[in-house]
């Protein structure tokens, strides 16, 4: 059973409780949570579930499981008919990483994350004068990383896979030989990027045509067809060596990129141990750096579990207060010390120390704002047409799955290799171009997540599971550059501390903080007007900006069957049996 979520009901509760109760809400200032009752309850399964951005993808992931396949052999079927049925961010021309639960509690994670070319070096987005220039780390050849999508998969499949591969890859080969119908979402993207498309390419590129794409049109990928056939036959040899390798080669060479045979053949998807944490007795497992993702998530709910955010309320001024100070302290810490700790020295116990967080909370000022001290980078306006993918899969024996995905912006680099039909990422902006220059989600660094060939730039992907009392209990994880770890804390604790539903804790709007730049970004209606002016006069600065986020995500309910959160804010979906 394949459903889409109804798109506008939690927010529309939530809207019209704002209506209904002015008088309450200026009393208490506490925004009024959306309604845990079956309106708002996401779409549920018995047994198995897959979430992710595109219907097709986890039509084709529940498929898998239906025929006996486990949560990986899922995960691996989704995110290569995520390449085809949602090009912005799914992807065999990018990386991610995979957070795993066994049924039998064992966990892991994998990072499938890009590597810097060997030729890179750490100024080469400078120009003689050390000046960033801008573009050269988003658009176009120079700002690709090596690929780690297929050697992830492949080494999900070898270590965790039960059915064969040739049968993981069919369904993605299938849909981009017979096409995918167009959503209206999908079609405004491909018009939007049609210029990067074509001043990006030496070639024109499929995703090109003269007339407008239009909902309902059908799009067809037979380069990927074709590239995705040599991949199921050849296993990792079919994308990193033989045609697919010299054709990802040619292309580089034709628009000034630096990725050679070498770095294709050279690059490794790494087994990591997840980092874990407690949050009143739910355990929380997630990335490990390379990402920031799984260390931020652990120190924001570390900051405020002392602080009674239920009795605050969802929203609230004081509830928003606690959440933008951890994070301003949190993200702070991220600029400095965290990058590739095969690079770097990563202190992740330190930085985890419970001690050392309660005392970076001491300064906490519940009557003012805390500016955000020693800002000496610029502020880049953040961009929003950004991409990325997170899917969420239980199989019917408890094995969990959470990936998150990217080509980093939106089509990446927008740089098609030209006759094998796939689209290339522009990750190399993960990293800190020169100390204390914003990248394109505004995010700072310095040495610690400085290029160098070969080492992996910093991400924020936070793929998540939780358990409870021993048990699985969630699966969660959301696209969204720098705003994805808030959000996936936002969820959680929408969940835990406010008694979402699990769709109610995806639709609910968010809010965030990173910082610099010193404000708080925030959706449109995730503040009430009277929270609003309470925080400007505590001295915060408010930006509202367009939606952020698309989280997927997936809650054991107590009768064990599983309950979806799929993003009323995409075409997200959920399928399951
Ligand atoms: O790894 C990272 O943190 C970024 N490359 C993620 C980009 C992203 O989420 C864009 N999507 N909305």
């Amino acid at each position: 059973m394949l459903l889409k979520y109804p798109k506008a009901a939690p927010l529309n509760v939530w809207l019209l409780l704002i209506a209904l109760l002015p008088s309450l809400l200026s009393s208490c200032a506490t925004s009024p949570k959306p309604e845990a009752d079956a309106v708002s309850r996401g779409y549920t399964a018995e047994r198995a579930m897959v979430v992710s951005a595109h219907p097709e993808a986890s039509r084709i992931g529940m498929e898998i499981m239906k025929k006996g396949g486990n949560a990986y052999d899922a995960a691996v079927a989704t995110q290569l008919a995520l390449a085809v049925a949602f090009p912005v961010a799914g992807n065999i021309g990018g990386g991610g990483f995979m957070v795993y639960r066994g049924a039998d509690g064992e966990t892991g994670a994998l990072d499938y994350r890009e590597t810097a070319p060997g030729a890179a070096s750490e100024t080469m987005y400078q120009d003689s004068a050390g000046n960033v220039v801008q573009g050269l780390s988003t658009d176009g050849h120079l700002a690709v990383g090596v690929p780690g999508a297929i050697d992830g998969m492949v080494k999900i499949h070898e270590k965790l896979g039960s059915l064969p591969w040739a049968e993981l890859v069919q369904p993605a080969i299938d849909l981009a030989r017979n096409g995918v119908v167009l959503t209206s979402k999908e079609a405004e993207g491909l018009n939007y990027t049609k210029q990067m498309f074509i001043s990006n390419n030496k070639h024109v590129p499929y995703l090109v045509r003269d007339k407008v794409w239009q909902s309902g049109d059908t799009l067809r990928h037979p380069d990927l067809a074709r590239t995705l056939e040599r991949i199921r036959d050849k296993g990792r040899e079919g994308f990193y060596a033989g045609e697919t390798a010299d054709l990802f080669v040619k292309e580089m060479q034709r628009g000034g990129g630096i990725i050679t045979h070498q770095d294709l053949q050279d690059y490794e998807a790494v087994w990591r141990a997840p980092v874990t944490g407690d949050y009143k007795g739910y355990k929380v497992i997630s990335m490990a750096p390379p990402s920031s993702g799984g260390v931020a998530l652990l120190q924001l709910l570390e900051m405020v579990e002392p602080f009674d955010l239920r009795t605050y309320g969802w929203q609230s001024v004081e509830a928003v207060q606690v959440m933008t100070e951890a994070e301003r302290r949190v993200y702070a810490d991220r600029a400095t010390y965290l990058g590739d700790p095969d690079f770097v020295n990563v202190p992740v116990e330190q930085l985890l120390d419970e001690a050392y967080l309660k005392e970076r909370m001491r300064s906490v000022n519940m009557s003012l704002a805390t500016p955000s001290a020693n800002i000496k980078a610029g502020q880049l306006p953040v961009y929003e047409s950004d991409q990325t993918t997170h899917f969420s899969i239980v199989d019917p024996a408890g094995n969990a799955v959470s990936i998150t995905t990217t080509l980093n912006g939106g089509y990446g680099s927008k740089v098609v290799v030209e006759g094998a039909g796939f689209l290339l990422n522009n990750e190399m902006d993960d990293f800190s171009a020169k100390p204390g220059v914003p990248n394109m989600f505004g995010l700072v660094g310095g040495k610690a997540n400085a290029i160098q060939p070969r080492k992996r730039m910093l991400s924020s992907m936070t793929p998540t599971i939780l358990e409870k009392d021993g048990k699985l209990y969630m699966v969660v994880g959301t696209p969204g550059g720098s705003t994805i770890i808030t959000s996936v804390f936002q969820t959680i604790l929408n969940v835990l501390e406010h008694d979402m539903t699990m769709q109610q804790a995806v639709a609910a709007p968010r809010f965030h903080h990173q910082w610099l730049p010193d404000e708080i970004q925030h959706e449109a209606a995730a503040l009430l007007p009277t929270v609003e002016a309470e925080l400007k006069r505590k001295g915060y600065e408010l930006k509202q900006r367009g939606p952020f986020g698309r989280v997927d995500a997936i809650l054991v309910l107590p009768n064990g069957k599983l309950e979806a959160g799929a993003d009323p804010r995409g075409d997200d979906a959920a399928a399951g049996f």
